[in-house]
């Protein structure tokens, strides 16, 4: 599994933000978005593409195109679809599945409510998107769902991960192509199976009910 933790000024300046309890419902969304658009940057390095012959007003020339299957995006609902707009504005011609999660917050366990993917994923490149990286439970289970289904490789975009969430997933998927793209690596989790110093609820952040 490979990892990659964002480094950047401006992510991080955002991230600060986003952190912050006083930010409101409207710039935790834009913040979200804007967040999701660089770190898509680094999330879609190794897309696939394929050699194209084109013609400028000047000459032919060659270059490249995303290539068949196209991507997958798949965000995590709920506060995953806060991360959809920031990826596909990136990747534009992207496909999108749904993938509906809820995770028990006694229990911690995920549990699936909602799916809509295509049956076959055989040599699709998968975008995971979740904010959180909590205990993993949630992004370890997308994961298996979609190399179930044939996936060839998934890439995850969250903002935030706990390191006891990373190392889970980690150990669950050795051997299988997956890449975790963050946008920081934090200190730990509390014993309510929350990200510290993290951001509070996500998904209640982002649409409205706290
Ligand atoms: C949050 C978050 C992840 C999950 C992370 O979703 O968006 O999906 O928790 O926790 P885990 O790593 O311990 O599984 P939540 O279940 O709160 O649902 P929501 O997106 O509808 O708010
Ligand atoms: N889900 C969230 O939204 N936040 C956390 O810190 C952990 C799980």
């Amino acid at each position: 599994m490979r990892v990659h933790v964002a480094d950047h000024p401006l992510i991080t300046h955002k991230l600060t933000v986003l952190r912050d309890e006083n930010t409101p419902s409207p710039t935790f969304r834009a913040l979200t978005e804007e967040l999701v658009t660089l770190l898509a940057y680094e999330a879609t390095r190794d897309v696939r593409v394929e050699e194209v012959t084109i013609q400028t007003p000047v000459t032919q020339t060659t270059g490249v195109a995303i290539s068949e299957p196209r991507p997958l995006v798949v965000p995590i609902l709920r506060a995953g679809l806060g991360m959809l707009e920031g990826m596909v504005k990136l990747m534009p011609s992207a496909e999108v599945g749904f993938l509906g999660m809820v995770r028990n917050e006694e229990t911690l366990e995920p549990s699936v409510y909602a799916e809509r993917l295509p049956d076959d994923l055989s040599n699709r490149q998968c975008f995971v998107l979740d904010p959180m990286l909590a205990t993993g439970g949630s992004l370890l289970s997308a994961i298996e769902y979609l190399f179930a289904r044939g996936a060839q490789d998934v890439t995850c975009v969250c903002i935030l991960a706990a390191p006891e969430g990373l190392a889970a997933i980690e150990k669950a998927v050795e051997g299988r192509d997956v890449t975790i793209v963050l946008g920081a690596l934090d200190e730990k989790l509390n014993e309510h199976g929350y990200i510290v110093p993290g951001l509070g609820d996500a998904g209640d952040r982002l649409y409205g009910t706290v």
